[in-house]
């Protein structure tokens, strides 16, 4: 089956899809982007991901490209085109192509593309046998509340991650606070079963995986504060996880080479994957 993308207004064969090289996404990193989990034929939690797509697009003073039924209608029909059932569904806008120049133009357009990509989510050993992570400073800018495509400093850290045998970097604030992953929040659950994530502000992304869990927590009377935490209470804790469309609920087994509790996905981190995955295929409707 021939993939699909959509770009600017047409579906093309993915092998041919491109944008001009004078698209401030390309020149200036201009634009935003959503990464939405497909699951059992759905786009997961659609809305909370384009409220999202809304804010960042705002923060930018970008407008939207297309009304979001117009969005939803596209993401739609590519999904369809494209056979997905279990995967992702990419969105990146931009503010458009202009003649290179840092103020923004006028009477520019902005660009939109997606594509979608296939993923067996049920065949990653991930899920049960937990990843490493490693920490790093963060270096990113004041805003990562905005879901920019400017993510140069979480590519070099999980360029460090990977190079370290670990699966996800674990970036620390100045004041030695885990801020969040390099694509993913971060988590733990404390000795006394409180599950632990840092509280929303501009400092993190606002993710979507967060909220949903955070939810399905409320509703499974799991206990959980809001607030930072260090590398060493992490290292301290029975539990550390991380959420994201791609990775759900990802048990975190090794900080920088040192076992979380006994190394060994936890009780707790198992539970909320598969609440997380039954809440994904629309087995659980409230979240
Ligand atoms: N990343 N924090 C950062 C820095 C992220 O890039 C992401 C998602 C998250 C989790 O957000 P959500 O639960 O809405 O996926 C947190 C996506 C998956 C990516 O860049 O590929």
């Amino acid at each position: 089956m021939p993939r699909y993308a959509y770009v600017n207004g047409r579906y093309l064969p993915h092998a041919q899809a491109a944008v001009h090289i004078e698209d401030r996404g390309y020149q200036f990193a201009d634009g935003v982007y959503e990464v939405v989990p497909v699951a059992a034929g759905r786009a997961v939690d659609k809305d909370p991901h384009l409220d999202r797509l809304e804010r960042s697009l705002a923060a930018l003073h970008i407008p939207m490209p297309m009304t979001r039924k117009a969005l939803e209608l596209v993401s739609r029909e590519l999904l369809r085109r494209n056979g997905v059932s279990n995967g992702l569904l990419y969105m990146q806008v931009t503010r458009g192509v202009a003649p290179r120049d840092h103020v923004f133009p006028t009477n520019t357009r902005p660009a939109l593309v997606m594509t979608t990509k296939r993923i067996d989510f049920a065949g990653q050993s991930k899920f049960d046998d937990g990843v490493g992570v490693i920490t790093v400073p963060d270096q990113r800018w004041a805003r990562r509340d905005i879901k920019t495509v400017n993510l140069l400093p979480n590519c070099l850290a999980k360029q460090a991650a990977v190079e370290a045998g670990a699966y996800e970097a674990f970036q620390v604030d100045g004041d030695g606070y885990v801020t969040e992953g390099t694509s993913s929040n971060a988590w733990i659950v404390t000795g006394g079963g409180t599950l632990v994530t840092r509280q929303l502000s501009h400092e993190i992304l606002h993710g979507v995986t967060r909220r949903t869990i955070l939810a399905i927590a409320t509703e499974e009377d799991v206990p959980f504060e809001e607030r930072p935490f260090t590398v060493a209470e992490a290292l301290a804790a029975k539990e550390a996880f991380v959420t994201s469309a791609t990775s759900f609920v990802t048990p975190v087994v090794r900080i920088d080479g040192k076992a979380v509790g006994d190394g060994r996905p936890g009780p707790l981190s198992k539970r909320l994957l598969a609440w997380y995955r039954d809440y994904a295929a629309g087995l659980r409707d409230s979240a």
